[in-house]
C-alpha cells in the first residue's frame, strides 16, 4: 500500500509512522513521499533522516484551504505518487470538492480530540478548557465536512488533576503516534 504523508507542522506523527516502519509494525503500507504546504516545516527534515521524498508543495494562494491553483498542483503531484492512501497528519488546511473526487475514498485524517467533539482548529485546547475528563484522538475517512467523516478508530486519554495543558497535550500526542501507525497498518491488510 503506497502512502502519501501532508503535513504542516513539526512532523511527529509522520515520524511516528517511519519509526513503525523501522520496527516492523506499519503492516503492507510504505512511504511513498511526504509534502508539506510550508517551506520550514519540521516535518520535511524527515525525509532524509528516513530516506523518503519530502517536498515543498505550494498550496497558493488560498491560505487555510486546498483550492484552485494549489489544489491542481497537489491533485498533479499526489497523482505522480500513484497512492494508495493520502494521509493527513497535522495538514491544516480545508480539502474541497476537487482534491476529495481525485482521490476518493483514499483520505484519512488525525484529528486530536473524540470527534464529534471539539472539531475544527486547536481540538486540545478546545477539549481542555471544557474541562472534559476523558479526552483523545480520531482517526476518520476525510469527507467534505470538516472533521466529519466516518471514523476509523480512536484512542482515549485521561485527563487528571494534576495535569496541565501541556502535560495533557503530551498525553493526546503519544496516543496519536500509537493510533495512527495501527490504523495505516490495518487499513494495508485489507488493500487487494
Ligand atoms: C496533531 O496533533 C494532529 O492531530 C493535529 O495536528 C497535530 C500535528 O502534529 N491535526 C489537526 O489539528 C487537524 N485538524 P505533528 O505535526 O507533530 O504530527
Amino acid at each position: 500500500m503506497r502512502v502519501v504523508i501532508l503535513g504542516s507542522g513539526r512532523g511527529s506523527n509522520a515520524e511516528a509512522i517511519l519509526l513503525a516502519k523501522q520496527a516492523g509494525g506499519l503492516g503492507r503500507a510504505e512511504v511513498v513521499q511526504i509534502f508539506s504546504d510550508k517551506p520550514d516545516a519540521g516535518i520535511l527534515t524527515l525525509g532524509p533522516r528516513f530516506g523518503v521524498p519530502a517536498a515543498f508543495l505550494d498550496a497558493a494562494p488560498y491560505k487555510t484551504k486546498l483550492d484552485g491553483a494549489g489544489e491542481q498542483h497537489y491533485i498533479a503531484a499526489i497523482t505522480a505518487c500513484r497512492p494508495d492512501l493520502i494521509v493527513l497528519a497535522g495538514f491544516m488546511r480545508v480539502i474541497k470538492p476537487g482534491f476529495l473526487t481525485a482521490f476518493a475514498g483514499k483520505i484519512i485524517n488525525l484529528h486530536p480530540s473524540l470527534l464529534p467533539s471539539f472539531p475544527g482548529l486547536d481540538g486540545i485546547g478546545q477539549a481542555w478548557r471544557r474541562g472534559v475528563k476523558i479526552a483523545g484522538c480520531t482517526v476518520h475517512e476525510v469527507t467534505l465536512e470538516v472533521d466529519g467523516g466516518p471514523i476509523i478508530d480512536q484512542a482515549a486519554v485521561r485527563i487528571d488533576e494534576s495535569d496541565t495543558l501541556e502535560t495533557f497535550s503530551g498525553k493526546i500526542h503519544a496516543a496519536e503516534h500509537v493510533l495512527l501507525p495501527a490504523v495505516i497498518a490495518r487499513l494495508s491488510q485489507k488493500q487487494p
